[in-house]
């Protein structure tokens, strides 16, 4: 039995009001976010000093009344450790130097987790200051998500370089999920060990790919994931965000294996409640530009949220990533109104 709302809810323990926390938490939405990024080179110096990364990590804590933390770092920490070149550039997003047939076979998997020790090192700060009702959250990102940032070299609006790349090169690609598959069950199992309580795997891509490829690229990887880090992390719980799987909710956590699933904000609410089971924990689904406008539209949005997940475990959340434009008396509002009614 755990003291943790968050953790439980999980495990598949349905609460009385649904616990909360909101994807990107920590970021530019917050002025002492923006304090504390000013002083630092680049982004990626952020995530590698543990007394920053720790410090930002808590700051939405301070201000709200969330049920979780969620380690600062990035998924793209993942290639930037197998040695690949990663720069956040203002204004930009990510910006990786893309690799091809032959330079992934000269990524450095032995090495990574050496090269993640300071984020190691932050989430065993924040398992040694969080209060302990909180739920400390470790993630990476999924294998096909990091792969498309890494053969494309920056964010796409359809991932058409890594959809092609799979299908011309699939012996490439294969080595490069595999690659990818067991540097995060490592990173995961690493995560556990230093203290987190559930890890999240963000599939932001899972959209665009027909059904033979959402198989392939999403569910056996993430599966294997969970395989891998259950194998030397017996039970641990894992939520899975495959943004975009739409018709194919039901079977990413039916043979994926996760404990709880990450709804989009776009998967409407009845068509989850007809197609998932009601023992599944269901995490989201506010659009982030509701939290935005505000006003009486997101009152009644949040009231049918919980409304419509009131008969299973659910924790409260966005269905993407805060926006830097979202008002701070909002999140107070919408944090409010989900632990107040
Ligand atoms: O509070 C938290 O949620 C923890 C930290 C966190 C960040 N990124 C910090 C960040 C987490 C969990 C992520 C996940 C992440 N990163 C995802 C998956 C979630 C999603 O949004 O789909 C993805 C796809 C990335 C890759 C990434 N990192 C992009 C595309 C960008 C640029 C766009 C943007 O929001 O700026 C980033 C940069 C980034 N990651 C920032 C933060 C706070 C902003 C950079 C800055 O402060 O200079």
């Amino acid at each position: 039995m755990t003291h943790k709302p968050l953790l439980a809810t999980v495990l598949g323990q349905r609460q009385e009001r649904p616990p909360i926390w909101i994807m990107r938490q920590a970021g530019r939405y917050l002025p002492e976010y923006r304090e504390v990024r000013s002083h630092t080179k680049n982004f990626l110096e952020l995530c590698y000093t543990p007394d920053l990364a720790t410090e930002v990590t808590l700051q939405p804590l301070r201000r709200f009344d969330l049920d979780a933390a969620i380690l600062f770092s990035d998924i793209l920490v993942v290639p930037d450790a197998l040695g690949q070149n990663v720069r956040f550039e203002q204004g930009e997003g990510p910006v990786l130097d893309p690799v091809s047939a032959q330079t992934i076979a000269a990524l450095k998997p032995e090495r990574a987790l050496e090269h993640l020790a300071p984020v190691l090192e932050t989430v065993r700060r924040l398992g040694a200051a969080l209060a302990p009702e909180k739920t400390l959250i470790g993630f990476c990102g999924s294998p096909w998500t990091v792969a498309t940032y890494m053969i494309g070299g920056r964010g796409s609006t359809d991932q058409a370089a890594a959809r092609l790349f799979a299908l011309r090169h699939p012996e490439a690609f294969e080595a490069l999920i595999d690659i990818l598959v067991a540097t995060s069950v490592d990173y995961l199992v690493a995560q556990f060990e230093a203290g987190a309580d559930v890890v999240q795997l963000f599939e932001s891509w899972a959209l665009n790919l027909d059904d033979v490829a959402f198989e392939e690229r999403v569910i056996g990887p993430n599966r294997r994931i969970v395989e891998g880090v259950r194998a030397r992390v017996p039970n641990a719980p894992i939520i899975g965000f495959p943004r975009g799987a739409a018709g194919n909710l039901a079977r990413y956590a039916a043979r994926t294996g996760v404990n709880a699933l990450g709804l989009d904000y776009a998967t409407p609410l009845d068509f989850a409640v007809k197609h998932l089971p009601n023992t599944l924990p269901v995490q989201g689904n506010l659009d982030p530009l509701r939290l935005v406008a505000g006003g009486d539209q997101l009152d009644a949005r949040v009231d049918s949220i919980i409304e419509a997940f009131s008969d299973r475990p659910h924790i409260f959340n966005l269905g993407h990533g805060i926006v830097p434009e979202t008002p701070i008396e909002h999140v107070a509002r919408l944090v409010d109104r989900v632990k107040n009614g």
